[in-house]
């Protein structure tokens, strides 16, 4: 979180700088199957965030001390392009993406049925093109479509959002400059059918009256989200039927 600043981000009409009430989100588009070699793909639009995830696997886990004689192990990478902020991101793992690496594959493990595969590792790339504000949970997101384009097993898909406070005002899925300038950021992921939360960290302070106006902004947004996770899938296999690539 940035520090308080003379910024404005919530007009006098309650609107936000791109022009957004509190509970909206912004525009989201996900295609999957978009990279020829990897088992299963996606690319998300998510804001000005555009990230790829590419999947591979379930394939042997190696080195070998590394198995899991129960199940598979679930390795995420999210890694930031250099060209992808601002100010150049220095290459290779920071202590940030070691960070959201690790919280993102504990997440994605509890959407896919890991036991089905002793032995096994299934990597998932996150990579981000251009990187606007949440970016791990944008990233998340794709990545369990991705995952579903791999056609590997999973109980569920691992959904997100974020909500934070801004201007003193908690709202929904915040653009760059809230993040920035916000004075709280609360990503949550969770697998809709039941909404059992897999993922969740806070940036800032919130108050609990405010943390439970956010936890349910994301949670009504969180059916949206999986309906466009969805059809990305359905839209694939309709490209794939008709001989499409
Ligand atoms: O992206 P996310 O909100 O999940 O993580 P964050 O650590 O809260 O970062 C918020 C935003 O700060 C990112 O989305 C990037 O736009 C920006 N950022 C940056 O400009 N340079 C970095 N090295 C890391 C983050």
């Amino acid at each position: 979180m940035g520090t308080q600043s003379d910024i404005k981000l919530i007009d006098e009409n309650g609107l936000r700088l791109d022009g957004r009430k509190p509970g909206d989100l912004r525009p989201l588009k996900i295609q999957a199957g978009v990279l020829e070699r990897a088992d299963g793909s996606a690319l998300i639009e998510w804001g000005g965030n555009k990230i790829i995830a590419a999947v591979y696997g379930p394939r042997e886990a190696y080195p070998k001390h590394n198995q899991d004689i129960n199940k598979a192990i679930v390795k995420a990478r999210y890694n930031m392009a250099a060209f992808s902020v601002d100010e150049r991101k220095r290459p290779g793992p920071d202590r940030r993406s070691i960070e959201i690496s690790k919280v993102l594959s504990e997440a994605l493990e509890s959407s896919i049925m890991v036991e089905q595969f002793p032995r096994a590792q299934i990597d998932v790339f996150i990579e981000v093109i251009q990187a606007d504000a949440g970016t791990r949970i944008a990233g998340l997101t794709a990545s369990s479509v991705a995952i579903a384009d791999a056609g590997i097993p999973m109980r569920d898909f691992v959904t997100g959002c974020t909500a934070g406070k801004v201007d003193g005002k908690v709202v929904l899925d915040l653009s760059k400059e809230e993040d920035n300038f916000g004075q709280a950021d609360l990503p949550i992921a969770v697998l809709p059918r039941n909404n059992r939360i897999v993922l969740m960290q806070m940036d800032g302070d919130l108050t609990l009256e405010e943390f439970d106006q956010a936890t349910s902004m994301i949670m009504g947004a969180i059916p949206r989200i999986n309906e466009i996770q969805r059809s990305a899938l359905s839209s694939r296999i309709k490209v794939q039927d008709s001989g499409g690539e």
